[in-house]
């Protein structure tokens, strides 16, 4: 039994179990349908598959909040770019990496202090963000107001990452067009409905690293929580880790690598906006003592000035509101200051603005 920093530990309830059994699992989508579709035609092509899968993506997202796909259209050889230059990245020695670390006023770049719920995560990350530069509130408290612009602090080395990862962002960027597009029509909305978002958007790719870890059963790479953000499109790699809590029966399940398929899960904006029809559920990565494990989520979400609120057009007396509408960019920013160090207050939650 290896000993890790305190720091590390997860309370008793929030352990994982190293031996789950593995029953069901996530859907599998093919987007093979999507073929030869250009987000710029602005509609999703109509045929009887692509209606098969919007029923598919609806069902996924109310029933799981997580599905894979597959067929997605990202080449290969973008994505295996961006994995070889993550780990060349967090191969070199700290002091390397620290040169483009994040602090209080840099937001973006390298870091190995994350804390999720107040409790360390055992992995290092490298952010960067989709639109250069991206605007968000100064401050995260209210009456603070006043923006500032977050540019990304690219390394020297490996000389390549930032190729890399501009043109990794640019293909998930229009997979999550189409992915946007097909939501809104489960939802009964023109696909187009969410293409006000991605304006200004706040979106942005981390790449994660989680060392083998001596004490499994007490640590966890990322410990459970819901991503606050609108999609998250995540790519992992073969070692597997990432669990997701079942909707059915609550019960911690494994969403097993495939080569090439992407993670797909539901965040917190859309669950408020779809006034709860769609629901973010809870996740957390699982680390082991052998294996480096390595993933790279990107998380779309939409300008800071956005106030999230059921969408009208979703509600209506029957269905009233459950969510007083908030300030994504003061949520973000805020969000940010904690995950960096702990703190003594509880995180911000959207449960704070439920109704
Ligand atoms: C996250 C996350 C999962 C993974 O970074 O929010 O859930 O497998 N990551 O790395
Ligand atoms: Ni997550």
């Amino acid at each position: 039994m290896g000993e890790v920093d305190p720091a590390f530990v997860q309370d008793v309830e929030h352990r994982p179990n190293l031996a789950a059994a593995q029953a069901e699992g996530i859907p599998l989508i093919d987007l093979a349908a999507l073929a030869g579709y250009s987000p710029s035609d602005g509609e999703v092509a109509d045929s009887a598959a692509v209606e098969g899968l919007v029923a598919e993506i609806g069902e996924a997202c109310k029933e799981w909040g997580f599905f894979a796909v597959v067929n997605h259209g990202v080449p290969a050889e973008k994505r295996e770019r961006i994995e070889r230059e993550a780990r060349e990245f967090f191969g070199q020695g700290l002091e390397e990496k620290k040169k483009v670390r994040r602090d209080e006023k840099r937001a973006l770049g390298y870091y190995e202090t994350e804390h999720t719920k107040n409790v360390r995560d055992w992995k290092e990350v490298f952010d960067f963000t989709v639109q250069e530069p991206t605007v968000v509130p100064a401050s995260p408290n209210d009456g603070e107001e006043g923006v500032i612009e977050w540019t990304n602090q690219w390394p020297e080395y490996p000389p390549g990452l930032r190729e890399a990862c501009e043109e990794y962002a640019q293909e998930l960027q229009k997979l999550v067009r189409k992915l946007m597009g097909l939501i809104a029509r489960s939802l009964g909305l023109p696909a187009n409905r969410f293409d006000e978002f991605f304006k200004d958007q706040t979106s942005f790719v981390r790449l994660n690293h989680y060392p083998p870890c001596p004490a499994p059963h007490l640590a966890l790479g990322v410990g459970r929580h819901k991503d606050a953000g609108a999609l998250t499109i995540l790519a992992q790699d073969d070692v597997g880790g990432l669990e997701v809590k079942r909707k059915s029966d609550g019960e911690w399940v494994l969403v097993k690598p495939i080569p090439n398929a992407f993670i797909v899960n539901v965040g917190d904006i859309i669950k408020v906006w779809t006034n709860e029809a769609y629901d973010s559920v809870e996740h957390r990565v699982m680390v082991n003592s052998e294996k480096d494990r390595f993933s790279i989520p990107f998380f779309f979400n939409p300008p800071h000035y956005t106030m999230v609120q059921p969408l009208k057009e979703l509600t209506d007396e029957r269905n009233p509101p459950k969510y007083r509408p908030y300030n994504w960019g003061k949520f973000f920013v805020g969000r940010k200051a904690n995950n960096f160090k702990k703190l003594d207050v509880e995180p911000l939650q959207i449960h704070h603005f439920r109704i």
